[in-house]
């Protein structure tokens, strides 16, 4: 079912990684707020964990390095097995499909170790959150805003032709490429992709009556909230709200947690209100998807032509990014 799967041969050892920590409701913690996963020179699927560089919800990203090889430097991602490990059996299925893709990191290999399971891709730099924390006003300039968002319909489209929302878009999950692919985005974290579309790829899944919530509460289209199907549109929506962060420094329920009164604000709120930096154009965007029904496919090209009429002439979404290379690599610390 994995391609390449690779059983680090360590079944029922405990391999040192931390005993997992738990929180004050008796939970263990996970991903970004647990202890590290496996100490620092461990050696997993041919490949010598070096140091966490990231973590999110679930998964803890190192640095590694191949053990014959010490030229290819990659990243990998361990999660702990359990009642969620589905997730990165998914998510491995999404990057064989995504291999040799622009804007997906290529996957080298994968597999278990001990209590975990392991992806080896592509090393990539920072990801948009940590680059819009860098940079001065903490946002990021509308070139850049907008260059991001020609680059991520580009990354959607090849994702949704091949049948498969994200359903977890948010700056945090979008990094640019490492050294020389510093211009490039990518998307990761494919742990709660669905397949959309029917066998044959020619049809949208009937959706569910009640589909369970899945995403980033802040980021999250307001069908979502509902507990509707997810489908292109939301994961475009999700972008929307994404490149207002990215562009204002902030969405104004930031500080919200509570899920209903998230979404009385995504009601409420005056749109205008939103934009103080950001182009009109952006709400265009909105209407175009907005305004699509369940089964159809967004205008990926209008998309584009929208978010390059708020480029300066002749700017391209590949040229440099307007913050320093420090601010966007995360292999120099
Ligand atoms: N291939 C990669 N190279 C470098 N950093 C990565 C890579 N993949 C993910 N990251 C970083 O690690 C963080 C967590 O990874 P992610 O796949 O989103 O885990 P989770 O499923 O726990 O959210 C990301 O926000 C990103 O900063
Ligand atoms: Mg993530």
């Amino acid at each position: 079912m994995l391609a390449q799967r690779e059983h680090a041969g360590y079944p029922n050892v405990d391999l040192g990684g931390a005993a997992p920590v738990l929180d004050k409701n008796g939970k263990p913690l996970r991903g970004k707020a647990a202890p590290p996963y496996v100490e620092n020179g461990v050696i997993i699927g041919r490949f010598k964990f070096i140091k966490m560089i990231g973590g999110g919800g679930f998964g803890q990203i190192y640095r590694v390095v191949h053990i014959e090889d010490g030229n290819l430097i990659a990243a990998g991602k361990i999660e702990p097995q359990g009642q969620d490990q589905g997730r990165m059996i998914l998510e491995c299925q999404v990057l064989v499909l995504m291999r040799g893709k622009h804007h997906f990191p290529t996957m080298y290999c994968s597999g278990d170790y001990g209590r975990f399971n392991f992806i080896i891709m592509e090393l990539l730099g920072r990801n948009l959150t940590d680059i819009r924390k860098r940079t001065r006003n903490k946002r990021m300039s509308v070139i850049s805003t907008f260059k991001i968002g020609i680059q991520s319909t580009d990354a959607f489209e090849t994702l949704h032709r091949e049948g498969y929302v994200h359903r977890d878009i948010k700056p945090s999950n979008m990094c640019v490429g490492h050294a020389d692919r510093g211009n490039t985005v990518y998307l990761v974290d494919f742990g709660m992709a669905r397949r959309f579309l029917n066998k044959n790829g020619n049809n949208f899944r009937p959706p569910r009556h009640y589909a369970a919530f899945r995403g980033t509460m802040r980021y999250v289209s307001i069908r979502v909230h509902e507990r509707r199907e997810q489908t292109p549109t939301d994961d475009l929506i999700s972008l929307y709200y994404t490149l207002i962060e990215l562009c204002e420094g902030s969405l104004p329920w930031r500080l919200l947690t509570d899920h209903d009164e998230i979404l009385t604000q995504k009601l409420r709120y005056d749109k205008h209100k939103l934009f103080m930096y950001t182009p009109k154009a952006m709400e265009e965007f909105y209407e175009h998807i907005n305004n699509l029904s369940y089964n159809e496919m967004p205008n990926y090209d209008k998309i584009r032509e929208i978010f390059q009429k708020c480029l300066p002439y002749g700017v391209r979404c590949d040229d440099p990014f307007d913050w320093d290379e420090d601010v966007s690599s995360c292999y120099h610390d």
